[in-house]
């Protein structure tokens, strides 16, 4: 019965975004090189009404869980901070509050196109610079910046350690690191609920927003398949972190973790 009712919810959403049922896997298939081309052409494709589809399917809390993250990072006036797939800016602007300049790195050109307007609007733009790029081959020199933040995206990484380690490279010893990121919630009631959620409501409310119900699919099997906050809290320690702390948030469906490159001994020593 209960497969029957799941084929049943899988070819409304098919035709709820004009895709076959195959399409439903292709997403989740792909690795390395092809994953990076895939997610970028996806988040190319919904740019357009990518920040109406987020406050939706969040019931309006994603700014203040990039809020919280922010907070978690606590910038001042003298940081120079970088955001990693920093899509429509969201995450930049708010950093920008405090910091001396964001950088705010993403691949997907339409998304870069659409925080720069955003920017300009919010007359942020001399504070924020967009930059079209990867965060797997990061083309900054090393120990450039005093803060990293990144939202909603090691999960879309071809290869998540080599992304953590990129952040490693670019960050002045010191430095922190903020990831904000989905996460499955670790009580069987909140997964009870959740999980209905993520792959049958999500895809269909995802491509009534945005056209593109496919983007949610794979947001929704990206989430289950993520690891668990302690996996990656494990995967940025073993990256070169060597303290690494995380909150969960949203019913237990969402985690910030908090990290920091480790000092040099004698800075350290001062800083004690
Ligand atoms: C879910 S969106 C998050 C956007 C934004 N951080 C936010 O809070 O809304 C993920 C973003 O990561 C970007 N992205 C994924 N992999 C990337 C990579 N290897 N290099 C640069 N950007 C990447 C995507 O283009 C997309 O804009």
């Amino acid at each position: 019965m209960l497969t029957l009712l799941h084929d049943a919810f899988r070819i409304v959403t098919s035709f709820t975004n004009g895709l076959g049922a195959s399409g439903y896997r292709t997403m989740q298939q792909v690795t390395g090189a092809e994953k990076s081309k895939t997610v970028s052409r996806m988040f190319g494709r919904i740019a357009k009404r990518y920040d109406l589809g987020n406050r939706v399917i969040s019931l309006g809390r994603d700014q203040s869980w990039r809020r919280k993250a922010v907070a978690k990072l606590s910038p001042t006036a003298h940081d120079r901070l970088l955001d990693i797939g920093a899509g429509t800016g969201d995450l930049s602007l708010l950093m920008a509050h405090t910091a001396q300049s964001v950088t705010a790195l993403d691949f997907s050109h339409p998304m870069v196109v659409i925080g720069q307007a955003k920017a300009a609007k919010a007359g942020m733009n001399k504070k924020v610079a967009f930059v079209t790029g990867d965060a797997l081959h990061l083309p900054f020199p090393d120990q450039t910046f005093d803060g990293i933040a990144t939202a909603f995206t090691v999960r879309n990484l071809a290869k998540m350690e080599q992304g953590f380690a990129e952040m490693r490279r670019v960050l002045k010893p010191g430095g922190r690191l903020v990831c904000l990121e989905f996460t499955n919630p670790r009580s069987r009631f909140v997964r009870f609920f959740y999980r209905p959620y993520l792959h049958y409501i999500l895809p269909i409310l995802g491509g009534l927003l945005t056209g593109d119900g496919a983007a949610y699919r794979y947001l929704a099997r990206s989430i289950t398949a993520f690891p668990s906050a302690q996996s990656l809290a494990e995967s940025i320690r073993a990256a070169g972190f060597p303290t690494v702390e995380w909150t969960t948030l949203n019913l237990g469906t969402v985690a910030i973790h908090s990290a920091r490159r480790e000092s040099p001994p004698s800075i350290a020593r001062a800083a004690a």
